[in-house]
């Protein structure tokens, strides 16, 4: 396969095992460009890109614009927040107006789950999902992929389990489709409140015991409490949630194997993880974070080939 089957990136679940593994060759390439001195390559230099964000990011963001500029394209950045969506302006009318000055490319967060997959049906560009509301994040799901083979040798055959507020996760549903396409074994794991009702349905098991899990588990991804998308409160106690769902030291060394640590970031400091998993070896959430910039580099680099 040299090409995506895709237009879009708007979820994993519009790609195929093939996509996946073509983005990953790809990515390898470009890891290897970006640990040159010279980072940078001209293959982009006719293509335009629009990073669009409603939502806040660190690291989504900082890593589309340096994958863009690694690969030599213009590129524009949009904050809702400094915009005229402040005063009254739709999606698609601020997307028209930000295509007619010759955009190609719009890599878009935003807080409403599907808004990538409306803006694709309603404007000539090529979309990419940088995350919308609870729904989906295929860059983040394809970096994380990309880490563990990294790390294992393969995504196929591993147990992997995502812990935590699945409920309210775009990381937890990417990861989902991404791993159940590549072979891994998929357990979820948090409390019930936190976990969807029918989520076997996706094709993971439901684990409530945190210990159980991750003896059972090669990588851990850890993910965090999304207060914003919460209007009600899901369990007792933070400190009630750590004693059950939170990762310490004591925690690992109990376990009769070490087993590989991820978390998507932003990291809630002795929540979720404490400081000690978080910057230890079996740790490799930077690494995630690095591999983000050679994956989106690879998803943009193959989505405009398509435009050309
Ligand atoms: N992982 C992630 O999406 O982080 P940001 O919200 O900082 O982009």
């Amino acid at each position: 396969m040299s090409e995506l089957s895709v237009k879009h990136l708007l979820g994993i679940k519009y790609l195929k095992e093939e996509d996946i593994q073509l983005i990953f060759e790809t990515a390898d390439h470009f890891k290897e460009v970006i640990n040159r001195s010279i980072k940078k390559v001209p293959s982009l230099r006719d293509i335009t890109i629009a990073n669009i964000f409603f939502e806040d990011s660190t690291r989504t963001k900082l890593s589309f614009e340096l994958a863009e500029k690694r690969l030599s394209a213009d590129v524009i950045n949009f904050s809702a927040g400094q915009s005229s969506v402040k005063k009254g302006e739709t999606l698609i009318d601020t997307v028209n107006n930000i295509l007619s000055m010759k955009v190609d490319m719009v890599v878009m967060r935003h807080p409403n789950p599907g808004a990538g997959i409306f803006l694709s049906k309603n404007v000539e560009a090529s979309i990419v999902n940088a995350g919308d509301g609870a729904h989906e994040h295929p860059t983040q799901a394809l970096l994380d992929s990309y880490s563990i083979r990294e790390r294992l040798g393969d995504v196929a055959g591993k147990n992997v389990v995502i812990v935590g507020d699945i409920l309210h996760s775009r990381v937890a549903l990417s990861n989902i489709f991404a791993l159940n396409l590549q072979g891994a074994k998929v357990k979820v794991c948090g409390p019930r409140t936190l976990l969807p009702k029918y989520v076997e349905t996706l094709g993971v098991e439901v684990e409530t015991d945190l210990k159980k899990a991750l003896k059972w588990c090669d990588v851990a991804n850890m993910l965090r409490i999304q207060k914003e998308r919460m209007d009600l409160s899901y369990f007792p106690s933070t400190r009630e949630y750590t004693q059950q769902y939170g990762v310490n030291k004591a925690v690992l060394e109990s376990l009769d194997k070490e087993i590989v640590i991820m978390h998507p970031g932003p990291i809630n400091r002795g929540v979720e993880i404490t400081t000690d998993v978080a910057d230890s070896g079996q740790s490799i959430i930077l690494d995630q974070v690095e591999n983000g910039v050679a994956i989106r580099m690879a998803v943009i680099y193959l989505l405009a080939s398509k435009i050309k």
